[in-house]
């Protein structure tokens, strides 16, 4: 594999387009203002940032260098690097993961196309808080209508990958991504000046350091993890697309800052609006689906707000479950030495057999529970606070201390025609913060456990 030229992403823009939107995703719109309203506002985002920083940034930059170094799948990266062979477990690992996440992801990815649905035939009007909370839980419970939106999803999701790395992953994030920054913008501006709108930034803002437990760190570092697709090979398998002209260590502060700028924008976006609307902010999951269309009901011009809301929650979804195929894709097809086409097809009938299984659990196999959970429930916690962060720790000892630090920094200074501006902070972070700090957090979770 290695001798062939591999397919590159085709600019430097486009390398970013593709990365940000594999990060920017349900994580930062969906699941982040919640976890933010639930944890203690202002002091989870701390916890949040310091996360996304020191084990985040690290975490990237590794994973990017391990597929540009391997120049294969996630697993033939660990293989083609070290002949230490059993290392591509972890990438294996990392491809299972994706498979599960897969699972949750497109059951919320149904509801989206769903909730832009409703919008467009103007569905919220007239409802009360109550109707709202009915509809959809009646709507995410039934049997038939969030499957058939979640395979139409993962129809546009498979057709896009179908079209190949450079004009279907890379077009498709470079013209998404723009959009969906713009449309962030614009709701973002409209919301902060809302009559009212600034008791929700205060929200927000205001400290409360007691919420600070050591669960609620394990929740911001597993959010971090999954907000940044880290720790399953997303960007090791999108590092390997990577021209060995691109400078890394500039690519992988930009995804980590665009995504943490992004899940701080629509925080900023849905407290204040929540707050003038006289709402409790600290929902769980139906925050975006239960609470936002009762905050649209009650704005002016709401009716083109809710559009655009959850045209900006679909679009950043596909960027990311796009990534999310291509990574079992891409690991398939290779490994096996399927045709590409037929593997993308396949993986996504399997996700859309696992998706069937999460949507009935929230509803008819509801009493199916494992650990006190349902599968939906199963698959995103197991994911995001088990696999994500195994997966962490193995890359960053893999990175750290495993691959040989001069090879390291041949391939991040590109042969050493760029000068590399991190490297120690870099090794440092790498060598012992990230995995000291994954492996505390984890310990003080189990420890709490008994
Ligand atoms: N980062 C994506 C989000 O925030 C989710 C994701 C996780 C995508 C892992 C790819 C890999 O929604």
């Amino acid at each position: 594999m290695s001798q062939k030229q591999r397919v590159n992403f085709g600019s430097r823009l486009g390398v970013l387009a593709a990365a940000a939107g594999s990060a920017i995703g349900l994580g930062n719109i969906w699941r982040f203002p919640y976890e933010l309203g639930q944890n203690g506002g202002f002091a989870f985002l701390i916890v949040y940032l310091l996360c996304a920083l020191m084990i985040g940034w690290p975490l990237m930059l590794s994973e990017f260098t391990l597929g540009r170094m391997g120049q294969s799948n996630v697993a033939g990266s660990f293989r083609s690097i070290t002949h230490v062979k059993h290392w591509q477990w972890l990438g294996v690992m990392g491809v299972g993961c994706a498979l599960l996440i897969m699972g949750f992801y497109s059951v919320v990815c149904g509801w989206t196309l769903e909730y832009v649905y409703q919008a467009v035939t103007d569905g919220f009007s007239g409802k009360t808080p109550t109707d709202l909370s009915q509809a959809f839980t009646a709507f995410s419970s039934d049997t038939t209508r969030p499957i058939l939106w979640m395979l139409l999803f993962l129809l546009v999701n498979c057709s896009i990958v179908l079209a190949g790395v450079q004009k279907g992953i890379e077009r498709s994030a470079k013209m998404l991504m723009p959009f969906l920054f713009l449309i962030l913008i614009v709701l973002c501006v409209r919301s902060v000046t809302l009559p009212g709108g600034m008791e929700g930034l205060k929200f927000l803002f205001a400290p409360d350091f007691s919420k600070i437990t050591p669960s609620v760190v394990l929740s911001a570092m597993g959010q971090a993890f999954f907000s940044l697709s880290l720790g399953m090979g997303c960007m090791v398998t999108y590092g390997s697309y990577i021209s060995k002209q691109a400078n890394l260590e500039r690519t992988a502060l930009e995804v980590t800052g665009l995504d943490t700028l992004m899940a701080i924008l629509c925080a900023i976006t849905i407290f204040p609006a929540v707050f003038a609307m006289g709402i409790d902010p600290s929902q769980g999951p139906e925050l975006v689906f239960i609470t936002l269309p009762t905050v649209f009901n009650q704005m002016p011009g709401g009716y083109l707000w809710a559009i655009l809301f959850f045209l900006l929650l679909t679009i950043a979804a596909l960027t990311s479950t796009i990534s999310l195929l291509e990574v079992i894709t891409a690991y398939i097809s290779e490994e096996l030495r399927w045709p590409r086409k037929l593997t993308a097809i396949l993986v996504s009938l399997l996700i859309a057999l696992l998706g069937v299984v999460c949507s009935l659990s929230m509803g008819v196999w509801g009493e199916y529970r494992i650990f006190g959970l349902n599968f939906f429930d199963l698959f995103d916690k197991f994911t995001s606070y088990i696999l994500m962060p195994l997966g962490g720790i193995g890359i960053s000892l893999f990175m750290g201390w495993h691959v040989d630090r001069k090879r390291l920094e041949l391939e991040l200074s590109n042969e050493g025609t760029l000068k590399l501006k991190y490297i120690k902070v870099y090794v440092f972070l790498l060598k012992y913060v990230t995995p000291l700090a994954i492996l505390l957090v984890f310990i003080n979770q189990i420890v709490g456990l008994f």
